[in-house]
């Protein structure tokens, strides 16, 4: 940057014209662009995605379909992630089926459409890939929940404990687990430890007593919960049933206890599709984030899916988690174009993360 001037002052040409100074138009422009690069680069932190204009008539879909094949690049997203990031990725999964896939993938580039601890799991399980993902803000309010600052002394002061943590957690958290597990394999996970040993089981206290009833272990739960199942409303699904008595009700395990005690399928986002596809029911009220429809309805196009209405007032009934809905084809564009933001994870933390995600993957094979 020309001392004295900022970036605005210089590209609103307030001080001067560029072109009087018989520049090319060309040098002008890669010259304001490289200023405005290098400005969004400095607001990367706080606004969480690179804040550039992309040009209004820019075919997105054709160019990241370009920098995919050029860059060598592997689009991963879950079903929680709007349907256009969706029908662009090269694999749409759950929790487990993104870190298996991010485990084996030979691409240069992970480009993760998902959640920050997602990408983050990516990155530990295949650290010489580049990460990306659309927008680092895309957090989950389950992982923090548990804040590595309280959860260590937990741990600390339950030695004889097993430490079995869901995905939906920070590096630092699976750095102080001995095994990680997700929706799909909690069950599997906890019933994998010697029955003397005494359970820690954490971010999701939902998750830890609907495992508890399964597996009837006793496990120290943590008090963590997800803001989006916990807004589904028992009261309008049990009325929403009476309306469409023959349908049946299928719930992902992060919801609270009363709406599991009514489903009649619960299990990971990949479970509750295939459950809607297998399953010779019609009608379906679904209580997960509204993101699923858009596969489910691909698969089961025949079949009536109703989301699960949520607690609060709103005309739209269903509930959107507002962190996976941070990323969009813009911003997916823009992180594959410039390859930020990117995951780091501190290889000390890194380390001690990969091995209670090894024995997950382990015991799930
Ligand atoms: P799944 O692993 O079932 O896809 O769940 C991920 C998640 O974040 C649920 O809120
Ligand atoms: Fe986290 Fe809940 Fe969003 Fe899943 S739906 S990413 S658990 S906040």
């Amino acid at each position: 940057m020309l001392p004295g001037f900022s970036l605005q002052s210089l590209t609103q040409k307030k001080h001067f014209n560029l072109s009087t100074l018989n520049i090319s138009p060309y040098i002008c422009k890669t010259f304001v662009k490289t200023m405005e690069l290098a400005e969004a680069k400095k607001n990367l932190n706080s606004i969480g995605y690179l804040d550039l204009k992309i040009p209004k008539d820019l075919d997105l879909i054709a160019e990241i379909n370009k920098m995919r094949k050029e860059k060598n690049a592997v689009i991963l997203a879950h079903y929680y992630q709007d349907g256009a990031i969706q029908d662009i990725a090269d694999y749409v999964g759950d929790s487990l089926g993104l870190s298996q896939k991010a485990a084996e993938a030979n691409a240069d580039i992970i480009v993760f459409c998902g959640v920050h601890f997602m990408a983050e799991t990516a990155k530990i399980l295949n650290p010489t890939k580049k990460v990306i993902l659309p927008d680092q803000k895309a957090g989950c309010s389950l992982a923090d929940s548990c804040p590595a600052s309280a959860f260590k002394p937990f741990v600390d002061a339950h030695p004889d404990h097993v430490v079995i943590t869901y995905i939906n957690c920070s590096a630092e958290i699976k750095a102080l687990s001995d095994i990680v597990c997700t929706s799909s394999n909690a069950e599997k996970v906890v019933n994998s430890v010697p029955l003397d040993k005494p359970i820690i089981f954490a971010p999701d206290k939902n998750l830890g007593k609907y495992i508890m009833e399964k597996t009837g272990r006793k496990m120290l739960l943590w008090e963590g919960a997800c803001i989006v199942h916990e807004a589904f409303s028992i009261d309008k699904i049990l009325d929403l049933h009476k309306k469409y008595p023959n349908a049946q009700i299928i719930a992902h395990p992060e919801s609270e206890t009363p709406i599991l005690k009514v489903a009649n399928y619960i299990g990971s986002t990949s479970g509750m599709i295939e459950y809607a596809k297998t399953s010779d029911c019609k009608e379906f009220i679904v209580a997960t984030e509204a993101g699923i429809l858009h596969k489910m309805k691909k698969e089961v196009p025949h079949k009536s899916l109703i989301p699960a209405p949520i607690h609060q007032n709103v005309t739209c009934a269903c509930s959107e988690c507002p962190y996976m809905k941070l990323n969009s084809i813009e911003k997916l564009y823009l992180c594959m174009k410039y390859e930020l933001p990117d995951i780091e994870v501190p290889e000390e933390i890194r380390k001690r993360a990969l091995l209670p995600i090894e024995r997950m993957l382990e015991i799930s094979k």
